[in-house]
């Protein structure tokens, strides 16, 4: 068999032909031993028990997927490291990207503006999103972009040890829950992330062209805080009114 599927044969016999009479040559030359450093693996995970400064040093500067080549900056995620709650979006946009921030557009905006409502600040949450990287003109994340970046939302989710996450949008929702069912049926009730309550919601944006849904989304976040409530046996976080 002269060639292996994904393999040239004569080159690799040609890389290790080279590779000896390099050696070779460092022999005559009185060198005893060769020293090689091997390059960090671009595809290494993240440790299971990895703080988030660790995962994020893991990440790099990613290049896991092609989203690399148009990104400004790799959007980790901000806020508290040990957050009860944890909101997951899509992907960054065009102001996440220039700011190294999510949420910070439009739609970040009136995230601020629901978590207010709720009596919680940017601080106390933490904000990320299913992928890290933003995807050219703002197109939806594709299944292989997803896919590379997922070990490292789960190692993100595990150093932080939410108590609830709050899954924002379509993409959101269904990656994390890995179903196709729409938003629209997932919202509203929880459903589990590897032993972590998650209720999904609509996405800001969805509200910013459809405000009248803004109740809706108000009555998930009332979901959401009375079951921390419960979880974690403390006084109502918030008797707010609605967000606008
Ligand atoms: N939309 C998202 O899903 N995430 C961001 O970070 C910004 C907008």
């Amino acid at each position: 068999m002269s060639e292996t599927v994904g393999v040239d044969i004569e080159e690799l016999r040609e890389l290790i032909r080279q590779t000896r009479a390099h050696v070779r040559r460092q022999q005559l030359l009185g060198v005893e031993r060769l020293y090689v450093a091997w390059p960090e693996h671009p595809g290494k995970p993240p440790e299971p028990s990895s703080t988030l400064a660790q995962v994020r040093q893991t990440l790099g500067e990613c290049t896991r997927c092609k989203l690399h080549t148009g990104r400004k900056t790799i959007v980790f995620g901000v806020g508290n490291p040990q957050a009860w709650l944890v909101f997951v979006g899509e992907a960054p946009g065009a102001d996440e990207d220039q700011q190294g921030e999510p949420f910070v557009g439009r739609a970040g905006q009136l995230l601020t503006r629901i978590l207010e409502a709720m009596k919680l600040t940017r601080e106390q949450v933490y904000i990320c999103n299913i992928i890290k990287c933003r995807p050219p003109a703002n197109r939806n994340p594709e299944p292989d972009e997803i896919a590379a970046c997922e070990p490292f939302l789960v190692a993100q989710l595990q150093a932080i040890k939410p108590k609830l996450i709050c899954a924002l949008g379509t993409f959101a929702a269904q990656a994390l829950l890995r179903t196709k069912e729409p938003i629209s049926k997932l919202r509203g009730r929880f459903h589990d992330y590897h032993g972590i309550p998650v209720l999904p919601t609509f996405h800001p944006a969805y509200l910013l062209r459809n405000p009248h849904e803004k109740k809706t989304v108000w009555e998930d976040m009332k979901r959401l805080m009375r079951e921390y409530e419960q979880l974690s046996n403390t006084e109502p976080l918030a008797s707010a009114p609605e967000f606008s």
